[in-house]
């Protein structure tokens, strides 16, 4: 049996080792689809596992990665035929399943969607788990009725993978997009996405009533937190505020009004364990929505396996604006 190579992560008393290493399909997680990986691409998830600054993977030792691309290889599942380009993101790869970070992956057929037009392999995982959870918050949103009549979108964290899709996909929707970031020197990047105003978080006024003057239609939240709750604080009445991250924090500290007296609502965002129908709906709303060169801003950069952790450690740090790829071919 031919082998390959995996980013894969022991444990040790000194914390976590990635390594870089040789494997063999027979040693990976079970399931009945083998997937040759063309891509994959880092997350914040994804950071804080190689990075050892989050509990993310539950056993050791795995193979790293939440997302991955690639050609179906072998198929005990009738649904796929080898040469099928294909994508899995989330679905607990890279967390108790061996995950994209590695030149082949072995699912189980359920986590397997099939590539749509015009999305190619590369593109897909410049999208990502990033930006289907941002298009999950559009999908959800607008089935909770959010309309652009009813004002513009808020994205935080915008510079982030989340937060540049959720400016991508609201704007190519027909939104009026406001996007707050704390790197206020990137404002013609978020700008080129499609932002119409940018504002600075560090100037922000976050006020202290239970409401706040409506400014937003509704909102995208990586951050939690403080941010989350100034935002159930100033969304206008019936607008939706997706609940996505927690990049500054866990906590929600707000009051019942917003809710009760302007009928906000607070949508979950779960990428990683939805239904297989939202999963396929909303990969179908990608590729609707986004086009190849759409992604070409939001790639900043390239890596290849030996490079993943190098480039986790900025994403922690900061350092890193928009997505990285990991180049498995
Ligand atoms: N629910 C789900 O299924 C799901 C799926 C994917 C991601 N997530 C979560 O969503 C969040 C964003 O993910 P991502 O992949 O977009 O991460 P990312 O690329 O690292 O972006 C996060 C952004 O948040 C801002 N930020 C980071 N740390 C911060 C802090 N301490 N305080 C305030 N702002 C901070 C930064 O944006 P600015 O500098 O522009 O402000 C950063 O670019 C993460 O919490 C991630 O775990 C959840």
């Amino acid at each position: 049996m031919s082998s390959f190579k995996a980013l894969r992560v022991y444990q040790s008393e000194s914390g976590l080792e990635p390594r870089v290493e040789s494997m063999t399909v027979d040693q990976l997680s079970d399931g009945a689809v083998v997937i040759r990986s063309a891509w994959s691409g880092i997350n914040f998830k994804d950071a804080l596992a190689v990075t050892g600054k989050g509990k993310i993977i539950r056993q050791f030792p795995l193979n790293a990665g939440i997302d991955v691309s690639g050609t179906v290889e072998t198929s005990e599942d009738p649904r796929f035929r080898p040469g099928d380009p294909v994508v899995v993101t989330g679905c607990g790869m890279g967390e108790n399943h061996d995950g994209g970070f590695a030149q082949m992956v072995r699912v189980p057929g359920d986590w397997v969607v099939p590539l749509q037009d015009p999305l190619d392999l590369r593109t897909a995982m410049a999208v990502g788990t990033a930006g289907f959870t941002a298009a999950m918050a559009l999908v959800r949103m607008e089935a909770n009725g959010q309309r652009p009549e009813q004002g513009p979108i808020l994205v935080n964290g915008a510079t982030g993978g989340v937060g540049s899709y959720a400016i991508r996909l609201f704007s190519h929707a027909g939104y009026r997009v406001t996007a707050l970031t704390g790197k206020p020197e990137a404002a013609d990047y978020l700008k080129s996405l499609g932002a119409e105003e940018v504002l600075d978080a560090g100037e922000l006024e976050f006020g202290t009533r239970p409401m706040e003057k409506g400014l937003w239609g509704g909102a995208v939240d990586s951050l939690g937190d403080e941010s989350l709750a100034w935002l159930t604080r100033t969304v206008k009445p019936w607008g939706n505020i997706a609940a996505v991250g927690l990049a500054q924090g866990i906590k929600l500290n707000t009051t019942v009004m917003p809710f009760i007296i302007r009928g906000v609502s607070l949508l979950g965002i779960d990428s990683v364990l939805c239904h297989r129908d939202i999963r396929l709906a909303t990969w179908k709303r990608v590729a609707e929505l986004l086009k190849p060169e759409d992604v070409d801003a939001i790639v900043t950069r390239e890596v290849g396996l030996d490079g993943v952790v190098k480039a986790a450690e900025a994403l922690m740090e900061r350092r890193q604006q928009g997505r990285t790829l990991v180049n498995l071919a």
